[in-house]
């Protein structure tokens, strides 16, 4: 297919850990050209996007912005939308996502595919606090009523978190693990680096039969119990789980926390919204990424691939 007749798509935080995913996932695949949407197109991240054949559009991904962001989606046939990680009280990712889609719509893209997660706020009655759901919730409840085609992916807790956010430590010979989770609760967790981008190119690819979906994208089911054996089976090292799912827990492990109580507080209400009531809604399809991609890693296969032994890792730019 030449070149200029592949459909444009146009990717928002695209040097995210999502977005790097969704962008090497269509040009993978050949049939697709990508606009990368970065604040920096000289980072290491967007010169390595421009590397595998991607377009830069350097355009802040911050309220205020429409008019670049229409720009930026000029001529594209589809978008994937996103909101990065904005921390409370100040956080505007509700804003920040309609901006996103209307700009999106003003451009005249064909169809949009935003990452979304759960309403927390509704489906606890208003019990959990957890803005960073409940907003992209919100942004997708506006998109359904634009006039526009589009179709939702929402991520599980990632596997990378443990190793960028949440790392072990080492005393003595042992991998201490401490976890934002109950020791024996499973919850649905994806690698956001290799999961995102098959979800994302399906739903281009057979855009007429995704149309208001809303399509979980899950690795595995899995406890803090079941990843520390399975760590400790790949890596041949002693592992053992801490009770970070307390405040008391999260704040001792994760002193970071204490700086900011609205992160910690939006934290404990996101962990104890997925125990409480479940990650997401009961009658989501959490088979269907898998059914889509049977490649997408287990916990087990991500420790192996990465060759993770317990180091924190830094993902971003
Ligand atoms: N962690 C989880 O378990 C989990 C699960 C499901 C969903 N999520 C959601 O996933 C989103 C984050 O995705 P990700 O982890 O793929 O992102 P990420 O790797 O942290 O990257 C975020 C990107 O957004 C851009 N950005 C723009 N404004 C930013 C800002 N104010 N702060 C930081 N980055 C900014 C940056 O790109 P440029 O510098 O190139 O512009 C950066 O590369 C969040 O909305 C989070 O709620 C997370």
């Amino acid at each position: 297919m030449p070149e200029t007749s592949k459909p444009l798509i146009a990717v928002a935080g695209a040097t995210s850990k999502q977005g790097r995913s969704v962008v090497t996932s269509l040009l993978e695949s050949g049939r697709f050209r990508v606009r990368a949407l970065t604040r920096n197109a000289d980072s290491a991240q967007a010169r390595g996007l421009a590397g595998m054949g991607a377009e830069l559009a350097e355009v802040p991904l911050a309220l205020g912005h429409q008019h670049e962001l229409v720009n930026a989606f000029a001529a594209a046939d589809g978008a994937f939308l996103m909101t990065p990680p904005l921390l409370p009280p100040d956080s505007e990712e509700y804003p920040l996502g309609r901006e996103l889609a209307d700009a999106a719509v003003e451009a005249g893209v064909g169809h949009v595919v935003f990452s979304t997660l759960e309403n927390v706020e509704e489906r606890t009655s208003g019990a959990k606090w957890a803005p960073h759901f409940t907003d992209k919730a919100l942004v997708a409840e506006h998109i359904r009523t634009l006039s526009i085609a589009h179709t939702f992916v929402s991520l599980s807790f990632y596997y990378t978190n443990m190793l960028e956010y949440y790392a072990p430590h080492v005393e003595g010979d042992t991998v201490i693990m401490p976890f934002y989770l109950p020791e024996d609760f499973r919850a649905p967790f994806v690698d956001p680096l290799t999961a995102t981008g098959p979800a994302v190119l399906e739903v281009f690819s057979n855009p007429d039969t995704y149309l208001g979906a809303w399509l979980p994208v899950v690795g595995d089911v899995v406890s803090p119990a079941e990843m520390i054996e399975a760590f400790s089976q790949v890596t041949g090292l002693k592992a053992e789980y801490r009770n970070a799912y307390t405040r008391e827990g999260l704040l001792n492990y994760f002193p970071v926390f204490a700086e900011n109580p609205f992160f910690a507080d939006e934290t404990i209400g996101m962990v104890e919204y997925a125990v409480e009531f479940g990650y997401f809604r009961d009658d989501r399809d959490t088979q269907w990424s898998r059914r889509i991609d049977p490649n997408t890693l287990t916990w087990e296969q991500f420790v192996r691939n990465t060759d993770w032994r317990g180091e924190p890792v830094a993902f971003g730019n």
